[in-house]
């Protein structure tokens, strides 16, 4: 149980770092002034709202929680998960106001893209350096507390309309990568 939770979360970041990378490619597209897909963009922007804090970082948190309360020192995910969010609504804010086609300076929507994604990546790799070995340190005992938390949040229902929009956003970005 523990080994697959956790190959579940690094394979959400593999999955997440293509869509990274997608960005970055479109972002920098943007703010050269060159053709950009905003339509795709505005997708990325939409996953970020509704994927990674609907479920993936919230199964972390439940894992650094059992961590911290086996006396663990180490990152305090759930600061960096706060930090995380908020790069994703500035990041989200400024996708909108190019579809609003407001002036908002290619730079400055770059500045913003790069940072959002820099701090993205950076976290991830916190993740896995930090947080995820550690996790083999946690007993069956630990992994059956986690596993009830994580039925929780799956039984939580999800709003139609935020199920919709991120199916959407996945299908949008699948069908740009194949
Ligand atoms: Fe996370
Ligand atoms: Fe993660």
């Amino acid at each position: 149980m523990a080994a697959a939770m956790i190959e579940e979360l690094l394979a959400d970041h593999e999955r997440i770092r293509t869509y990274l990378d997608l960005f970055e490619e479109q972002a920098k597209r943007f703010a050269a002034g060159e053709d950009a897909d905003i339509s795709l963009l505005k997708r990325i922007a939409e996953f970020f709202a509704e994927f990674p804090d609907q479920r993936h970082h919230r199964v972390e948190d439940l894992i650094y929680d059992q961590l911290v309360r086996r006396g663990e020192e180490l990152l305090s995910l759930r600061e960096e998960h706060e930090r995380v969010l908020a790069g994703v609504t500035l990041f989200r804010d400024a996708v909108g106001q190019i579809l609003l086609d407001q002036e908002l300076p290619r730079e400055e929507f770059a500045r913003t893209a790069l940072n959002f994604i820099r701090a993205y990546r950076a976290h991830f790799e916190a993740e896995e350096k930090d947080v995820f070995p550690r996790a083999q340190s946690l007993t069956g005992d630990d992994w059956k507390e986690i596993a009830r938390g994580v039925a929780a949040i799956d039984a939580e229902p999800i709003e139609p309309l935020r199920r919709a929009r991120l199916n959407a956003a996945e299908e949008a970005i699948a069908a740009y990568l194949d």
